[in-house]
């Protein structure tokens, strides 16, 4: 197969489907915010990574949906400045799925999903009590792609705390232990994956 996307009328659609595929597995970001009216919102976001060591910044992208809003995720970030990201782990996969759900804005995925919410120290949105890792972040910039359907707005978030359960770490403590995480991936489509079978690999030095 080839694609040509700069072909006058591809239908972006038809890109999309296949690059979700593309790029994977992909981590997901369980992203907790809350409004300025002390409304909760939970929503996972699988553009996601880790961008910058020192300082560490994280980024992931709500896209605007198919009426060109923005998510609702975005707007709270967009008026408080905040947000929270969950690791998705396979205990916790199928009420992640249900935090996808596009409730009217207001209405809380943490009660529709049955996840809890803690407190968190910095910031005001919640940790995810389930999640073996949550990362309070403040915004540092946002980059908007257009203004069409799918259009990424991509949120950075410098990291100013991290919540770590000791019971994923390793036996020295310095590392998280992937075998004891079990973290879920998104493919394409319906498709997900855990890692159940962690290899290594040394790079040379040379
Ligand atoms: C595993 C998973 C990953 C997702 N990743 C993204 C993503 O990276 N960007 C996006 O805009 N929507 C993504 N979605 C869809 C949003 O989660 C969905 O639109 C959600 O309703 C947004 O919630 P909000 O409007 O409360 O922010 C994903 C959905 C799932 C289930």
């Amino acid at each position: 197969m080839y694609l040509d996307v700069t072909k006058p009328g591809f239908d972006w659609r038809v890109g999309y489907k296949l690059f979700v595929g593309f790029v994977n597995p992909r981590p997901i970001a369980l992203v907790s915010t809350i409004n300025a009216a002390g409304q909760l919102n939970l929503a996972p976001f699988s553009f996601y990574n880790m961008v910058s060591g020192n300082p560490p910044v994280v980024m992931f992208c709500p896209s605007l949906n198919r009426n060109r809003e923005p998510k609702h995720t975005y707007r709270n970030i967009a008026e408080t400045g905040e947000f929270v990201i969950a690791t998705v782990s396979e205990a916790i996969a199928p009420q992640m799925a249900r935090t996808a759900a596009e409730l009217p804005y207001g209405q809380s995925e943490f009660e529709f999903s049955g996840l809890t919410p803690a407190a968190a120290q910095l910031v005001k949105a919640p940790l995810v009590k389930e999640s073996p890792m949550n990362l309070e972040c403040r915004l540092r910039q946002i980059v908007a792609f257009g203004d069409q359907p799918a259009a990424g707005q991509v949120i950075f978030g410098d990291v100013l705390a991290a919540h770590i359960d000791d019971a994923v770490l390793t036996a020295e403590r310095d590392q998280i232990d992937p075998r004891k995480l079990r973290t879920v991936g998104r493919l394409g489509g319906s498709y997900y994956c855990t890692v159940t079978e962690p290899w290594s690999l040394e790079t040379p030095k040379v």
